[in-house]
């Protein structure tokens, strides 16, 4: 098969003329359409310029099918052609299909939450660069400009804030499923299930489109998940869990949850509460990542967004997304020493195990996030004490940035690398790192959903497979297998 990138050719007026091959050499399949030259930059995300600049025609990638001689020509739009349109490349009656495990190379959707440049490692929420609104904003101010966006005037966020801060206390029977389970259990279980536990509780939440309905379960839920994520820590501890104090703010008010003994009220360091609503804002959305893609897949069935957001915290829960930041500081405490990081690094270059908290499939330069966190490391430390353990992450860093097997793989530290030690640092035990993760991307996951359930051009997620097993066997009895 053979490719050819250039404007588009109306049809309607070129009729026979059609097949630019004869104009121009058709260039090998593996020739990278951004080299081209054929393509213009899409321009800015959602935006409707996709032609180059004074060809009057849209962009088009014609295919050359050699195993038939047929050439089609498929629309290019914002950088993509659309699977679907392959389908009409047939040599078997079978339409051709594209095989993309992991997604790697495949837009599942249009977007206008959030944008990232992994290249130029920029990443900016509706717009704003995330080191803005890390140094300006606060948490609920970002969930607002996720979730309507733009951001809030003022009395839009007193009114959100408001909204939010009465909606945080939990039904009884939802702490009693709580305390239903084991002593040991992790607190990422306890959460999805718990949140999952939500849709019994709100049943009216399956009205997806109903636009108030929608804006109920989202508020109920930002509101919910520090109260859920707070239970599942004193659950572990066995302390009695301690319900939400409305005086405070989202913040001040889960910290309480978490570490209120029997002090009147809990009086949280400033510092501390600032480095946490910064950690929380730099989780709250990263487009189509794995537990992104898991709300929107489930919530392409048409399920309530508690449903859908369990969904997503089932696969934050993974050690190779969320729970990288716990994987990291169980490594760090296993290297021990920085006596031992070669010995270590010579393990991973060796296949034997992977350095926990490096490497993004977007970012291939740095991770914006990690270089905020590192600074908001050096805040909490100056009230904390420095965590131990980072000297020997930094050593690690800094030996892995020079050597060759990271270097030429672009591999660098991801927002997980530092964000454990920052938790420690604030009292938090490793299994729960990715509640702390879990609340913060839940703007982000319920902003990409409501999204969804108002996206015409979405359909429920039904992905394509190759086929490789056995075809129409003869059923074996037992006596003869
Ligand atoms: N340590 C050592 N080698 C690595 C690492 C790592 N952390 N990450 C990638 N590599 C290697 C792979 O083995 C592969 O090498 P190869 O070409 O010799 O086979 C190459 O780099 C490319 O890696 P892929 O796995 O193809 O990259 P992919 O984009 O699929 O994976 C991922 C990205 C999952 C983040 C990966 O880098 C990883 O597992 N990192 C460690 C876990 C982690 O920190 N996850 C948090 C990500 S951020 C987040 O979710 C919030």
């Amino acid at each position: 098969m053979s490719f050819y990138i250039g404007p588009m050719t109306d049809v309607s007026t070129t009729g026979a003329d059609l097949d630019p091959t004869a104009q121009q050499p058709a260039l090998d399949e593996s020739v990278d359409p951004t080299t081209t030259g054929g393509v213009d930059d899409p321009g800015p995300a959602g935006s409707d310029d996709t032609g180059p600049a004074g060809s009057g025609g849209r962009d088009s990638l014609t295919v050359t099918d050699n195993r038939t001689g047929e050439t089609y020509e498929l629309e290019i739009t914002d950088g993509t052609i659309r699977a679907a349109d392959l389908k009409q490349i047939s040599a078997d009656g079978q339409g051709l299909a594209t095989y993309d495990p992991g997604f790697v190379n495949t837009a599942s959707c249009r977007s206008a939450v959030t944008y990232i440049d992994g290249d130029a490692g920029i990443l900016e929420y509706r717009g704003y660069p995330i080191e803005q609104l890390a140094e300006s904003s606060t948490f609920l101010e970002v969930a607002y400009l996720l979730l309507n966006g733009e951001l809030p005037n003022e009395t839009e966020l007193a009114s959100w804030v408001h909204d939010i801060t009465t909606h945080t206390f939990l039904h009884e029977n939802v702490k009693q499923l709580m305390q239903g389970f084991r002593y040991d259990a992790h607190p990422m279980g306890m959460l999805m299930s718990s949140v999952s536990a939500l849709s019994t509780f709100y049943p009216d939440a399956n009205q997806i489109s109903d636009v108030d309905n929608r804006q109920l379960q989202i508020t109920r839920l930002i509101a919910k998940m520090p109260t859920l994520g707070a239970f599942a820590f004193r659950h572990a501890q066995g302390k009695p869990y301690v319900y939400p104090d409305n005086r405070l703010s989202y913040v001040e008010n889960f910290l309480a949850m978490l570490f209120k003994m029997s002090e009147p009220t809990y009086g949280a360091d400033p510092r501390l509460v600032k480095a946490l609503d910064v950690l929380l804002i730099l989780h709250a959305d990263h487009e189509q990542n794995c537990s992104t893609n898991a709300v929107r897949s489930v919530g392409s069935s048409q399920v309530d967004p508690y449903s859908a957001v369990a969904a997503g915290i089932g696969a934050l829960y993974g050690p190779l997304h969320g729970g990288a930041n716990e994987s990291v500081l169980k490594m760090l405490r296993r290297i021990g020493s920085v006596d031992n990081i070669p010995g270590f690094i010579d393990g991973v270059k060796a296949g034997k195990e992977k350095l926990m908290g490096f490497g993004h499939r977007v970012y291939k330069n740095f991770d914006p996030r990690a270089t905020i966190i590192k600074k908001a490391c050096d805040d909490v430390f100056a009230v904390t004490g420095v965590n131990p353990l980072l000297k020997i992450a930094q050593e690690l860093e800094r030996i892995a940035l020079e050597d060759e097997y990271f270097i030429k793989r672009k591999l660098y530290p991801n927002v997980d690398f530092y964000s454990g030690l920052i938790y420690e640092a604030l009292q938090f035990p490793p299994e729960m790192f990715t509640v702390l993760f879990a609340i913060g991307r839940t703007p982000g996951w319920l902003a990409q959903w409501a999204e969804l359930v108002q996206d015409k051009e979405q359909k429920i997620a039904r992905p394509k497979q190759i086929y490789t097993g056995h075809r129409t066997r003869t059923f074996v009895p037992m006596a003869d297998r």
